[in-house]
């Protein structure tokens, strides 16, 4: 692994010379296992509460009179008995097993998502509303909690904020990424950036706005913000939309983890300590 001029014993060295740094603070950390816990719990209630009506539309309208659906997962009869399917922009695809059509054999249902993708498992609209709704708050005043600390103790400005050297490295980054070469360094790389931020200040944020404009009650509140996203059936295409995308996000976060080094990883957001690589290995305009 060591370029071809390192020495044994130099290379004995620099093995022996990685540094343990405190690196994720306990705010950073209390606040990432809150949302990793809310968004578990959103996410099954999310898609039992979809399973109530398994359609998306895009604009203000919906029913039979208009063909503004995007995306519809249902059950149907055929020669060879019930099939599941999704249609996805009039496109249908046999989805029988997972979604639409599913359940032990001898005993599937139609169900959009099956009963292990929701809580609860069997049809109950109402206590996947009181989870879904308990878990938003959580996750609401968490990222106030995450916003507030991060800004006094200087997280946001020196670990997330993006640079012009970041734009630099973004193309070394994209391709040590895909050679799976990960730099353990104090600094999150430019990719880890990108994501994080698009997490926090994009994903997040996008969820709660549109989760808030599907409320009736705040109608009378914030008349202006259903308006401003398209509609009711908009916000809702947009909402199931930004869960897609982070459970897009949590997939690849949880394969960089293990691609990276897992106990060194799960350590520093466990406790905060972080094991970086010997100055030798760290990439010179890294370490600038
Ligand atoms: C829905 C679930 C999750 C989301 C949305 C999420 C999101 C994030 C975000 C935004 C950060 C950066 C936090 C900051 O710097 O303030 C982060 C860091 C981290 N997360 Fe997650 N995470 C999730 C689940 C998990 C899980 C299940 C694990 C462990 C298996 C994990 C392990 C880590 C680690 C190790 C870091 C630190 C990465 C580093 O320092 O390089 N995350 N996560």
């Amino acid at each position: 692994m060591d370029s071809a001029g390192t020495s044994q014993p130099a290379a004995e060295a620099d093995a022996k010379d990685t540094t343990l740094i405190y690196r994720q603070s306990r705010w950073t950390r209390l606040t990432h296992w809150l949302w990793a816990i809310s968004l578990f719990f959103m996410l099954l209630s999310g898609l039992q509460i979809f399973n109530a009506r398994p359609q998306l539309y895009i604009g203000k309208q919906s029913g039979f009179e208009f063909n503004n659906t995007i995306l519809q997962i249902g059950a149907q009869d055929t020669d060879n008995g019930p099939r599941g399917y999704t249609e996805i922009f009039g496109h249908r695809f046999d989805t029988t097993g997972v979604l639409g059509w599913s359940g032990p054999p001898g005993q599937e249902t139609p169900r959009a998502f099956p009963a292990w993708a929701t809580i609860p498992s069997y049809y109950d609209l109402g206590t996947a509303r009181v989870v879904h709704f308990f878990f938003a708050w959580v996750l609401s005043a968490t990222l106030l909690v995450w916003l507030v600390a991060g800004l006094i103790n200087g997280h946001i400005r020196r670990d997330l904020a993006p640079r012009l050297s970041d734009l630099r490295k973004l193309p070394r980054d994209i391709v040590d990424h895909a050679k799976l070469k990960f730099h353990h360094t104090r600094d999150y790389n430019t990719l880890q950036k990108m994501a994080y931020g698009g997490v926090l200040f994009v994903l997040l944020p996008l969820m709660i706005v549109t989760g808030l404009a599907m409320s009736p009650s705040m109608d009378s509140v914030l008349p202006w913000l259903n308006e401003v996203l398209g509609g009711r059936q908009t916000a809702r295409t947009i909402h199931f939309t930004v869960m897609v995308l982070l459970v897009l996000f949590f997939i690849i976060h949880i394969l960089m983890i293990l691609a990276a080094g897992p106990i060194n990883e799960l350590r520093s957001i466990i406790t905060g300590w972080y094991r970086t690589d010997p100055p030798a290995n760290e990439p010179t305009e890294r370490s600038a």
